[in-house]
């Protein structure tokens, strides 16, 4: 497809410094193998995130925060802004990953808020959305990602450039995938309600898939249509395995 496919990796809470020599050995692989046709985006802890661009800068990865803020600035104590993120060298932002969502009660509607205080600050927004296994299980799992993206995905969408993230919350961390199938049709939808939503970028947003994404079943996964890419947790902490995904695309 004519959409540049798109790499992201998810550090979560894991990574001090001593982690920054996975990420040289990251660069390495990328500068010295095949350029990789895929983007790579790299969002580290937001401590890490000054120190990795020296790192990332000259093997074009492009660095992430895992959150953000609704607010530019002001009494949020532990928060950080957009605006910082992009001042210690991010480009883009995860916003509503499930774990943000369960932990910290974060709604739709404040995900949106958070992807608009993104799109103020020029990073990209990874918007994330996924069903509950009971959720699936019960036969809901497209009418509830599609409650969330109507919900979270800020109308300035249509405009700027975003990023949609489908995580099924039981595939994460779990080594468990949903099938091609059920991959493939919930792409199908998420495509469809963008382009409905957003006549003039919906068909160029990129629909990331997320969850238990891996050296083994990449290649299969990111072939699927609609697939543009994916969101690595587990298996970005080790550039090895991490450059084999990218590589899959
Ligand atoms: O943001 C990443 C996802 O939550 C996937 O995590 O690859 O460890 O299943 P995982």
């Amino acid at each position: 497809s004519k959409i540049t496919p798109l790499i992201a990796g998810n550090w979560k809470m894991n990574g001090t410094t001593a982690a920054l020599d996975e990420l040289q050995a990251l660069a390495k692989l990328l500068t010295t193998g095949e350029a990789p046709r895929a983007m790579v985006v790299l969002c580290p802890p937001a401590t890490l995130l000054a120190p990795a661009c020296a790192k990332t800068a000259s093997a074009g990865i492009l660095l992430g925060g895992q959150d953000c803020h609704a607010a530019n600035s002001g009494a949020h104590t532990g928060d950080i802004s957009a605006a910082m993120l992009a001042d210690a060298g991010a480009q883009y932002v995860i916003v509503g990953h499930s774990e943000r969502r369960a932990d910290h009660g974060e709604t739709s509607q404040m995900v949106c808020a958070k992807a608009e205080a993104a799109l103020g600050a020029s990073l990209l927004p990874i918007i994330c959305v996924g069903e509950t296994e009971a959720e699936r299980d019960a036969g809901k799992a497209e009418t509830v990602v599609e409650a969330q993206l109507l919900a979270s995905i800020p109308s300035a969408a249509d405009q700027l450039e975003i990023v949609v993230a489908y995580e099924p919350v039981w595939a994460i961390g779990t080594g468990r995938t949903p099938d091609v199938a059920d991959i493939t049709q919930m792409h199908a939808r998420i495509r469809a309600i963008l382009t409905d939503q957003f006549p003039t970028r919906g068909n160029t947003i990129k629909i990331l898939y997320g969850g238990s994404l891996k050296p083994n079943n990449a290649r299969e996964i990111l072939g699927i249509e609609h697939v543009n890419g994916g969101l690595v947790g587990g298996a970005s902490l080790l550039a090895n395995d991490f450059y084999t995904i990218i590589s899959s695309v």
